[in-house]
Formats: C-alpha cells, structure tokens, sequence
C-alpha cells in the first residue's frame, strides 16, 4: 500500500469533520448500492474483468461491482488511508480475493493499472481539475473499457418539482454548498460538461442515466437522502461561511428553516444523481474487451 503524508491522510473530505462525514457517507453508500447492482451489467455489459474504484472511500461500492463481476480484480483507490485500511480489512472480512487497495492522490497520479471498468462515484467534483482527472482515468481504460462517472446533477438546482417540495430556502442551501465548492476551487457542475471532454478524449457510446432516490417523506430511503443532504450542509457549516462571508448564526437558522419545512410534510418527492458512462474505442487488433 502506497504510504501518503499525515496531512493528506487527515483531510479525506473537503468540507467539515472527517469521522463525522465518514459516518454521513456509509448511509450514502447504503444507498447507492441498489442502484449499482442493477444497473452495472445493462451499462457496461458482462465481460468486465478488472475494475478500478476510483475515490472507493472504505469500498462499499466496489464490494457491489464484485458481486456483479465476482471473477474481475477489483482495485480501489482513495487519498484517505483510514478509508483504505477499512476498505482492506472490511474485503477481507467478506473474503474478498483478487482485491487490491492504495492510499493514491488521483489529482497527482494514477498508477493502479489498466482496467475494463473504471468507477467514480462522487469523486469528480472534489478535483480542482476534473477535466485532467477524467483523462487519467480514461487513459487507464482497456481498449472497450468503460468510464462511468457518477455525480452532482446541477440539472437539480432547476428542476421545478425538486424546487417545488425543498422550497426557497432549501434551494439557497444547496447553491451555497455548490457555490461554496466552486469558491474553493472544485467543480461541482463538471457534469455539464464531461460528454464535450469525453468527446475530445475519443469515447464513444456516451449515455447518460439519471440515478433518482426519494427525497423527504415518510419511506426510510427519502428520510435518509434528506439526513444526508443536511448532513452535508450541517458539516460544511464553518467553511461555507468563510467562503461567502455569512455569519455561521444565519447558516444556522437557514438550516432550521429547511427542516422545519421536511418535518412539516409528510408528501415526499424525489432527487437525482447524473451518472455518464462512456466506451473506449476497442482496439482492432489487440483483443480488447469485447461489447457484451
Ligand atoms: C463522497 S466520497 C465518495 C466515496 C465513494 N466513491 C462513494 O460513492 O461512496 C469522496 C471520496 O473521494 C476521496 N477523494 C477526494 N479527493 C481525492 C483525491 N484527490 N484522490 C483520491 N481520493 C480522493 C475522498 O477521500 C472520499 O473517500
């Protein structure tokens, strides 16, 4: 396992207390897996025979692709050790072979390999430049490899359901968490522009699939999409205020104003995801994984 700096080690998320929101991201990935399961054979076909997890956090995802594929080697990788030393031991309790994990700063370097499937979930919009991230990881494909990136949809910020159920509040809070990435110099509305860099780098197949949850309501799922968003206001809480010069007093009483307005009604509605996946040419000649 590749060894990085106490400093990079300690600042796995960008924003808030690491335990706390590696807590909030075991409930998101609970989440994500039903989704993952059903959908990865229909968007990146069966014959899948290595996978990279890229930004895995403690593997959960990956876990799934392995049931999906169980004969591919399946290599996840994430800057937060902590994470990776519990993606190992958790493989391991699982009795997970052909695994392998490293601790590796994806903005600096990629060197895990060439793989069938490479997976990015929520990772993308932590990069300061997800543009050159994207092509690292596509460079690392096998020839009719798959690139599927799943992240922020800023489609959301404009859908009229979305903004009918959260309300105004609940939209401001949203755009400060974004504004407040982009002020900071990550990219939370890349996917808007991910097909065009794709198209540059020479994929093809290009699809894109919205990934819904429910949002508020009574069902445990859209409880638990509304405590995850929260969640992530609520730790981001210190630095969004540095970052649009707020007082913590009126984020504070922002935040109270959107769940009083969840807990006030029991109609829920839904969220979504963007997730886009794209193919690599496969190679004429050198037996490249094969559509299917
Ligand atoms: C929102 S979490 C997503 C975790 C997992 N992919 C999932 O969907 O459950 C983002 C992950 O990206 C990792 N990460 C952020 N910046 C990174 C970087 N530059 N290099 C590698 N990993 C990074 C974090 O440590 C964290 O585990």
């Amino acid at each position: 396992m590749t060894q990085v700096t106490d400093k990079q080690a300690e600042n796995p998320y960008i924003f808030g207390d690491a335990e706390l929101d590696r807590q909030r991201l075991q409930t998101q990935t609970k989440l994500f897996a039903g989704y993952l399961r059903h959908h990865a054979r229909e968007f990146c076909g069966s014959r899948v025979k290595s996978i990279l997890d890229l930004g895995c956090g403690e593997g959960q995802l990956g876990f799934v692709l392995k049931e999906v594929y169980p004969d591919a080697l399946l290599v996840g990788v994430d800057r937060d050790a902590k994470a990776i030393a519990r993606a190992e031991s958790q493989a391991a309790l699982l009795g997970l072979t052909n695994t392998r994990y490293e601790v590796q700063d994806i903005e600096h370097e990629l060197s895990a390999g060439q793989f069938d499937l490479i997976y990015c979930s929520v990772i993308m919009l932590h990069m300061r430049s997800p543009q050159q991230a994207v092509a690292r990881a596509y460079a690392a494909l096998n020839p009719g490899g798959y690139l599927w990136v799943k992240d922020f949809d800023p489609e959301i910020l404009a859908d009229s359901e979305v903004i009918r159920f959260l309300g105004g509040s609940n939209v401001r809070m949203i755009g400060l968490l974004t504004d407040g990435m982009a002020k900071i110099g990550r990219h939370p509305y890349f996917m808007a522009e991910l097909p065009a860099w794709l198209e540059q780098l020479g994929a093809e197949n290009i699809r894109s699939e919205r990934e819904y949850y429910p949002l508020g309501g009574t069902s445990a799922e859209g409880i638990a999409t509304l405590a995850i968003g929260l969640g992530a206001f609520l730790t981001a809480q210190p630095r969004l205020a540095k970052a649009h010069d707020i007082s913590e007093r009126e984020l504070a009483a922002l935040y109270s104003e959107v769940v009083n307005r969840a807990l006030s009604t029991k109609e829920g509605s839904q969220a979504f995801l963007g997730n886009i996946i794209a193919q690599k040419p496969a190679a004429a000649s050198n037996g490249g994984m094969a559509a299917g």
